[in-house]
């Protein structure tokens, strides 16, 4: 069979799981599920500024890893018509490799930087006038004969994508002409998801099959994606290449992915929690150093599934499992957790 041969599908039957990343990403609007009221917001700014004729104004996009931050970057740029960069905060390193960038931007190209919290300081500063002005300003000469030149630049779109808005400073933060935060996607928009790419990578699967890994996947496309290429193999191998729901059940088991998609770091977090602590606030620099893992990991990647599940909650003082979580693990709560109730602020006799 030669390569002409081989429909267009094929070719990703070879691709390692980048690759297959790559060739799951959805390229415009209509492939894009969810983020709903974000991607209609969005569909009305690129029309608007494609009929006036003018580049789109900067874009900010936060939310955890894997919900597709990345994803909206390419789609802009692909309905806009326009060329993307991509680079991220810490690899622009000096204030020289922003205006090489930058300078290199053509009318309406689209820059992404990803991880935006992360640039150095000066960087930031010389992106300001960039952002508001299409201007860079260089200085020319040392002391007192130093004088400050201005580049201009072709008018671009800047897109920033972070997993953590709080860290931008607000400065920055408020040259962004709109601002989304992306959220975890419910189980039909997973399971959505979960279908498309089955069809994206030629894999069988049914219906109840895909919902059982949207149920598992932390509310996360790329964990439902990676999940449905691990399932793809059991089924292969261990089965007639079908994902039938108990095919991914037993798939998803036999990974460790529990009945809610907690995976071992979750379990791991929640069991230090219920039990080490007994539902006492835990302060975040502690559970990073009692599990070996980084706060900032555990702040940007873990807590915000658990918060949103009600399995976990931010107090003042720290950390600390609800009443649900006890129940997820089988366990009793104590008293003082108190299921979404602050453990700190008990309804006393406030009501007296
Ligand atoms: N709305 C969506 N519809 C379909 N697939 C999606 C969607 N969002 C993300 N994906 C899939 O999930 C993968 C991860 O998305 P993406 O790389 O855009 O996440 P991200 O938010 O940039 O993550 P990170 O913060 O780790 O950079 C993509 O390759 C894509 O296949
Ligand atoms: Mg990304």
């Amino acid at each position: 069979m030669n390569d002409l041969d081989r429909g267009p599908l094929d070719m990703t039957a070879h691709l390692d799981d980048e690759g297959a990343e790559v060739a799951l990403r959805p390229q415009t609007f209509d492939d894009y599920v969810g983020q709903q009221k974000l991607v209609e917001n969005l569909r009305v700014f690129a029309r608007a500024a494609k009929d006036r004729g003018e580049p789109l104004d900067h874009i900010l996009l936060s939310g955890p890893p894997g919900l597709g931050k990345t994803t909206l970057a390419h789609i802009l740029a692909h309905e806009m018509g326009a060329r993307l960069h991509v680079t991220s905060g810490p690899a622009i390193e000096k204030k020289g490799d922003l205006a090489g960038m930058l300078t290199n931007l053509a009318r309406g190209d689209v820059l992404f930087i990803d991880e935006i919290h992360r640039l150095a300081a000066q960087v930031e500063e010389n992106l300001y006038p960039a952002m508001e002005d299409f201007r860079f300003d260089v200085i020319i000469g040392e002391g007192a004969h130093a004088r400050s030149i201005a580049l201009d630049l072709s008018p671009f779109t800047l897109v920033g994508a972070t997993t953590k808005t709080g860290l931008l400073t607000s400065p920055l933060r408020d040259r962004f002409g709109f601002s989304a935060r992306l959220d975890f996607y419910t189980h039909d928009e997973l399971t959505r998801i979960v279908m498309r790419s089955a069809d994206v990578l030629s894999v069988h699967i049914e219906p109840a099959g895909a919902q059982m890994i949207a149920k598992r996947c932390r509310g996360t496309p790329r964990i439902a994606n990676r999940l449905l290429r691990r399932v793809r193999d059991f089924a292969q191998v261990l089965h007639d290449g079908v994902i039938t729901e108990d095919v991914a059940d037993h798939g998803l088991s036999r990974l460790g992915v529990d009945p809610i998609g907690l995976d071992a770091m979750d379990l791991r977090i929640l069991t230090f929690l219920t039990e080490s602590s007994a539902g006492r606030p835990v302060g975040l620099e502690t559970l990073a150093a009692a599990l070996g893992e980084e706060s900032h990991t555990i702040e940007d990647v873990y807590e915000p599934f658990l918060l949103q599940e009600g399995l976990l909650l931010r107090t003042p003082r720290g950390r600390v499992a609800t009443e649900k979580a006890f129940r997820h693990l089988g366990k009793t709560a104590p008293r003082a957790a108190v299921g979404l109730q602050d453990p700190l602020f008990p309804q006393g006799p406030a009501d007296d």
